[in-house]
């Protein structure tokens, strides 16, 4: 087993390993310290647990038969399942609020619990649930996709959508525990792994250089096993990242490497973009204009380009500067006149640079008509 602990605001585990859902139940009585009845084994009064998933993860992972639900059964929660739709549509405030309804309607008090089983978007929503209901209560994240395992499931951003743009409500808010199983990217799409992998060479561009060197050496997306160490580099530098400025202010924000004008293609699409697509053409774009510009010690594009085209990423941006500009004067990184981007400096070595809000169309078009 894989375990990487997050020092944070509340320290937390991250476990990865395959069949870690059959232990489910185990794993989070003993993170949460919770003590069991000598003659039961079960835990010792009641505690509820409401599953949080969307409809297609719902049917794989959610159902009654499912070992995970069994395992929570078996340690004595007490579970009850939310499922929504799924999809950026219903990321929204409207979910939250269904959510808070289903759980004062089953009486969840402060010292029960939610479990957020799917891709970032059941994370992002079930934890910000977990943070506003009765001013908090905990959470645990399940990820089943790449993408949610090494980025989103971590590092407690939770949030959702309004009408101008992408997560622009939300809370700062650590799950108590995550589990990873592997075994659950075997019913993934080679599309949905690729948003992972797109994160994943992020965290490489970002800090790790071996991140990228690895992906290089091996690129067979279906051993598991490679994977998961992968997603094991990608948490360590997430990890480090938080660890240093949990809540966003300074080096965190190199998270955000591509995410600028990634946010603003996936609203301009509809959200027919993928996040992590959207991350591979933004992190193609800003390396293109930083080498153009000067601002990268060693030419950052080529080798960006060129891992991103071996996974057949389509890397041709279907929206103007103007277009990806305005879409991003909605964004969080934008404060006042200023919006804070994150450019290469080298592979491995990311810097943030400031610059006006009028300059960005100019800088994103350095990168558009390349
Ligand atoms: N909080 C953060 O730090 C953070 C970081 C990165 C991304 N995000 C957010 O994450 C979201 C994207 O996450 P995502 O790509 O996981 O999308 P997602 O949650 O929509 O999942 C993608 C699709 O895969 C399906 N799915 C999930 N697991 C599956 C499995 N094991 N097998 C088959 N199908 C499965 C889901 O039903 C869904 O249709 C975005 O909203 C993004 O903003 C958040």
């Amino acid at each position: 087993m894989t375990r990487i602990q997050i020092n944070a605001s509340r320290n937390y585990d991250v476990l990865l390993e395959k069949g870690i859902l059959q232990s489910a139940g185990a794993q989070i009585r003993k993170a949460l310290g919770l003590a069991s009845d000598p003659l039961t084994g079960k835990i010792k009064g009641s505690k509820k647990i409401c599953i949080v998933t969307d409809g297609r993860v719902n049917e794989l992972y959610g159902q009654h038969d499912h070992p995970l639900y069994q395992s929570l059964r078996a340690e004595g929660f007490e579970v009850y399942k939310f499922v929504f739709l799924g999809g950026e549509e219903t990321k929204t405030m409207g979910t939250i609020g269904q959510i808070l309804d289903f759980l004062t309607e089953k009486g969840f008090t402060r010292s029960d619990l939610l479990l957020a089983l799917g891709g970032g978007i059941v994370g992002d929503v079930t934890g910000f649930a977990a943070s506003i209901y009765l001013r908090g209560i905990e959470f645990i994240q399940v990820p089943t996709t790449l993408l949610a395992c090494v980025d989103s499931s971590v590092g407690g951003k939770t949030g959702v959508n309004l009408a101008a743009g992408k997560n622009l409500a939300g809370a700062f808010w650590q799950p108590s525990l995550v589990l990873f199983d592997p075994l659950v990217l075997k019913t993934l799409s080679y599309e949905l792994l690729l948003d992972g992998i797109a994160e994943t060479i992020k965290a490489g561009i970002i800090a790790d250089r071996l991140i990228i060197e690895t992906i290089m050496r091996k690129r067979n997306l279906d051993d598991l096993d490679f994977l998961t160490s992968l997603a094991g580099l990608a948490i360590e530098v997430k990890k480090k990242v938080v660890e240093e400025d949990e809540h966003d202010n300074g080096s965190r924000q190199l998270l955000n490497f591509g995410h600028t004008i990634a946010h603003g293609i996936e609203k301009l699409s509809n959200y027919s973009i993928t996040h992590g697509h959207a991350v591979a053409i933004g992190m193609k774009i800003v390396s293109v204009a930083s080498d153009r510009l000067g601002w990268t010690i060693e030419k950052c594009s080529e080798p960006i380009m060129d891992i991103l085209q071996r996974f057949d990423f389509p890397l041709d941006c279907p929206y103007s500067s103007w277009e990806l500009a305005d879409a991003a004067m909605a964004d969080k990184k934008r404060r006042g006149d200023n919006i804070t981007i994150v450019i290469p400096v080298a592979i491995g070595k990311c810097r943030l640079k400031t610059i006006p809000v009028s300059s960005l169309e100019q800088f994103i078009s350095y990168g558009v008509n390349n």
